[in-house]
């Protein structure tokens, strides 16, 4: 009989993560090893997503063909599902929780609420059986697996089969990373889990070994959930914090005619400094925008007997939200004749190349600066096919160049780096202004040529 697992939560990490434990196949008969069911809330969003996902729909925009092919298989073999009725809890053999969890952010003020979180394990609490394996993946302060997630489980679970009956638990972390290489970007990389207890690290261990190709990319187990959440805080904590730390040497560089990515390029030589960050429009996304407050909150509302203080990932944070005032400021300076009639042109919206994902997007933020100022601005973003609000015009097609006064690369989409700069550009007088690194040297060439104004983010040389 095929264990049955449940997904708390069908977002862009609970969806991927129910296709990768729908795929795990038995190595002898080759077969589906799970009946995966995710759930999600009956709400107008929550309903949408389980209509489309039982139609043979994809629910999330994404460009990962192997993942789409994974979906279509799984529906075809029938294991796997989605749903909103809790019920579905009852006899799940494994719970994996992938809901969201937002920090309010405000300086030291930050802080997360929790009481729609600890609904959600309520509603697993009241359902599930005794030996049921819950692991949580949504990114959390850490403290949270013990502190929330345990009591509620163990009330719940106690009330209906007695006190001495311990809940199973477990933290893991995915690095999931949305893309062409969504599906295997969870299969195919190292992964860090921890139990509450040594009956829950085995489980979980044994688990996660059917879906993770663990031969390639071994586990990593540490000494607690608390250990395990710090981890993947503190993992994208020094991601931010890097690249905060790049944007003043990016501006400096500007500033003296120096190519800093250059500069970078010859300093990753040193091993110890491979993984440098490089100048950019700014940072986006659900995970960066919020997890380096996490050690904070943690701090803050559970360990409070002392208090720590996590001054350079606070102004990693603040310095990141700030970024794409650079870019806005640049664009300013050129166009410095901007006024109602003038007009902006976005190219890319989304939070990173090759996604569909506008969350917290730093063009987006970008966008919102000149509407303050009332300039007109005009988007365009090949990766969007979900309908969005917006202040501004998002375009289907690209227009025509010469209709804005400004036009800005955001986003490396492939669509722009193999844009046909002499055609569209050739009787283009405006600015442009590329703030991701994006343009290619033949392109950059290109605008010599036409002799076109411009700028790149991080390049003084320019
Ligand atoms: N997006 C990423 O690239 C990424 C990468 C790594 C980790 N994470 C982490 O994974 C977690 C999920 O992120 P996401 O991007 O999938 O979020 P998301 O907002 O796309 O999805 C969360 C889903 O959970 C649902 N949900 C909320 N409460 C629920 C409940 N009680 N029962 C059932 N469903 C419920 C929501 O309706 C939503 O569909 C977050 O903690 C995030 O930080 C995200």
């Amino acid at each position: 009989m095929r264990k049955k697992v449940c997904i708390q939560g069908l977002g862009f990490v609970g969806f991927a993560m129910g296709i990768a434990v729908a795929s795990a196949k038995d190595k002898d008969t080759g077969l589906p090893l799970y009946n995966v069911v995710g759930i999600d809330l009956p709400n107008k969003e929550g309903l949408k997503k389980v209509q489309d996902i039982n139609n043979g729909k994809f629910p999330i925009s994404c460009n990962d063909k192997n993942l789409e092919k994974a979906y279509k298989e799984s529906i075809k073999n029938g294991n796997f599902y989605g749903s909103v009725n809790i019920d579905e809890y009852k006899d799940a053999d494994f719970v994996i929780v992938d809901i969201n969890l937002d920090v309010s952010i405000n300086g030291k003020l930050s802080k997360i609420e929790f009481s729609n979180f600890k609904k959600a394990i309520e509603t697993i609490g009241l359902k599930i059986k005794k030996d049921t394996l819950v692991i949580v993946e949504t990114t959390v302060p850490p403290g949270t697996t013990e502190k929330i997630v345990l009591p509620i489980l163990q009330e719940n679970i106690s009330k209906r089969f007695g006190n001495k009956c311990q809940p199973l638990l477990a933290h893991s972390y995915e690095r999931v990373m949305p893309g062409p290489e969504y599906l295997s970007s969870i299969i195919n990389f190292w992964r860090v889990y921890a139990g509450i207890d040594s009956k829950s690290s085995k489980l979980a261990k044994e688990f996660l070994s059917t879906i993770i190709n663990t031969k390639n990319y071994p586990l990593t187990q540490l000494s607690s959930t608390t250990a395990s959440e710090l981890s993947k805080v503190l993992e994208n904590s020094y991601r931010a914090t890097n690249i905060a730390f790049i944007h003043e040497w990016g501006k400096f560089a500007e500033k003296i005619g120096v190519n800093l990515f250059e500069v970078i390029e010859a300093i990753k030589i040193r091993p110890t400094h491979s993984n440098m960050k490089k100048p950019g429009l700014g940072v986006g996304g659900y995970c960066l925008t919020k997890d380096p407050l996490m050690g904070f909150v943690s701090s803050n509302q559970f360990f409070k007997n002392n208090i720590i203080d996590f001054p350079l990932s606070e102004k990693a944070v603040e310095i990141n939200s700030n970024m794409p005032k650079h870019s806005f400021n640049i664009t300013l300076d050129k166009l410095n004749d901007l006024n109602n009639s003038s007009k902006v042109l976005i190219l890319g919206l989304t939070y990173r190349d090759q996604v569909g994902d506008t969350r917290y997007s730093a063009s987006i933020e970008l966008a919102k600066m000149f509407i303050r100022k009332k300039i007109s601005v005009y988007s365009h973003d090949p990766m969007i096919i979900d309908e969005l609000s917006l202040d501004f015009n998002l375009l289907k097609d690209l227009p025509n160049a010469s209709d804005f006064d400004a036009i800005i690369f955001t986003v490396a989409h492939h669509f722009y780096k193999e844009l046909n700069l002499k055609e569209w550009l050739s009787d283009y007088r405006g600015f442009i202004l590329d703030s991701n690194n994006i343009l290619t040297e033949n392109q950059i060439e290109i605008l010599k040529n036409l002799k076109i104004s411009f700028k790149i983010v991080g390049r003084g040389d320019i």
